[in-house]
């Protein structure tokens, strides 16, 4: 059984039992629901980075390798694939159904502070591939920075999908017209199938995996 599905709160996702048919099923999915999904593996990925993080602190032995890939599991997977998806298509079809992007003077919008907080997001990741290059070089007093930085990052995150999921989600549940879920759905498909594919997909869930498995068991 699939180890990740301990961390999928949806409910048919929970009964698949292969990697082949999660990300199937995923696929199928209305978008929202789709980016719900990809929440789970996400804060699943940062749970992960947290428990190194916790090694870490403790001066236990880590193994590099598992942060470096837990880093381009963040680069790819959450920042390029998720947010790109969101940045490129989401809020775009939302910003055409008439829901506000910029910055206001009675408060800056919903899809404003989900976008600065991407680019928040992408400064922590900076920092924290510069820090693991100077610890992979052998320099262990950058730790104290990879801790930090990464507990930033998932702080950060972490409050921005509860934000996404509870407010700016249903938001376009509620108001996208059924021509704009029409276009989202297609561009979605294409997103997943051509521009990202399906085997990066798989690889990566393999990872988070695999890495469930060391680190949460
Ligand atoms: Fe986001
Ligand atoms: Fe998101």
């Amino acid at each position: 059984m699939l180890s990740l599905l301990k961390e999928t709160r949806d409910e048919t996702l929970r009964k698949t039992s292969s990697l082949e048919e999660y990300v199937g099923t995923k696929m199928k999915m209305k978008p929202t629901e789709q980016l719900k999904a990809e929440h789970d593996a996400v804060k699943l990925g940062l749970r992960i980075l947290s428990m190194v993080c916790t090694k870490l602190e403790s001066k236990e032995r880590i193994t590099v390798e598992h942060l470096d890939q837990i880093l381009e599991f963040i680069k790819i997977f959450t920042d390029k694939y998720h947010h790109g998806k969101e940045e490129d298509l989401l809020f775009n079809v939302m910003q055409s159904e008439g829901i506000p992007r910029e910055a206001g003077p009675i408060g800056d919008t919903m899809l404003y502070v989900a976008l600065m907080e991407h680019y928040v997001g992408r400064d922590y990741i900076k920092d924290l591939t510069e820090a693991l290059a100077k610890y992979r070089a052998g320099d262990r007093t950058v730790s104290s920075n990879i801790i930090q930085t990464a507990r930033d990052y998932l702080e950060l995150l972490t409050q921005h999908i509860e934000k996404e999921d509870n407010i700016l989600y249903p938001m376009a549940d509620k108001y996208l017209s059924e021509e704009a879920w029409k276009k989202l759905t297609e561009e979605f498909g294409i997103a997943d199938q051509e521009k990202f594919g399906v085997a990066k997909q798989k690889e990566f869930y393999q990872l988070l995996d695999d890495l469930r498995r060391i680190y949460l068991e």
